[in-house]
């Protein structure tokens, strides 16, 4: 059985103040399951997101970008080992708005991966295709590359990569979500070029959907087959609506 995970990718949103509020309050009302639930709050309010969290923190937190390298003249940018110095345990790699608003190659995404691996976090390597790509029927050929390129720097594959996130890009912040069918098959498709890269292990591997998942949509996404937990934006951002997806 593979421990469902819960991700809230807070994007640009929620500063400090209201960052270390919604985790107050979201402790108080959550009644923790076996599943896993993780944060991705902006760089700005990861430490107050971890201080309201409290210790021992009763979720995961991680952070949405770092650079592909350790440090130096890079302004602006944050690293790996710095995310692991501040308490995280994941990184967003290859978010499709990474891919297409900021022009983030699989190349990059392949550095990301490895410096992420190298600091001692696990990665969460998003792939997904956009309307296009779907429409002319090419949409397992692009999520088989992004896999196959992200993960292609990593030292040891079967241990960095426990989990992946599966976000068509029409899908993000669209309102539409993919039917569970078409989600359980593209999963499929990912857990197959994962046996291929690391036997058996492939088995343990989370894949997580993403894109307008929601309180309406959860459970039924959650049932589908190879759907091993949610990657959520605009509905983790509203306490209510996340506790109802940390319920589904
Ligand atoms: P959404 O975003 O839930 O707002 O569609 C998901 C994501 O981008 O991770």
């Amino acid at each position: 059985m593979r421990k469902k995970i819960f991700a809230a990718n807070w994007k640009m949103n929620l500063g400090p103040t209201a960052a270390a509020g919604f985790i107050r309050e979201f402790r108080e009302r959550w009644t923790p399951n076996d599943a896993e639930v993780v944060f991705f709050p902006s760089a700005l309010a990861f430490a107050a997101v971890r201080d309201a969290a409290g210790d021992p923190c009763p979720f995961k937190l991680g952070v949405q970008n770092v650079y592909t390298v350790d440090s130096g003249a890079f302004t602006g940018e944050n690293s790996a080992p710095m995310a692991k110095d501040a308490g995280a345990h994941y990184v967003l790699v290859g978010h499709s708005e990474r891919r297409h608003v900021f022009g983030e190659t699989d190349a990059e995404c392949a550095a990301k991966c490895a410096i992420v691996e190298r600091s001692g976090l696990t990665p969460l390597l998003c792939v997904g295709e956009t309307l296009e790509e779907r429409n002319s029927g090419h949409a397992r050929d692009v999520v088989t590359r992004q896999l196959r390129e992200g993960l292609s720097r990593l030292d040891q594959p079967e241990r960095a990569a426990s989990v992946l996130a599966y976000e068509p890009v029409w899908c993000i912040g669209s309102g539409k979500h993919a039917t569970p069918r078409d989600a359980s098959e593209i999963h499929g498709v990912l857990r197959t070029v994962l046996r291929s890269l690391v036997g058996d292990r492939a088995d343990s591997v989370r894949i997580l959907y993403g894109g307008s998942a929601s309180p309406d949509n959860a459970a039924e996404l959650l049932a589908a087959e190879d759907v091993d937990g949610l990657l959520v934006g605009g509905a983790s951002l509203k306490v209510d609506s996340w506790l109802s997806i940390c319920a589904s």
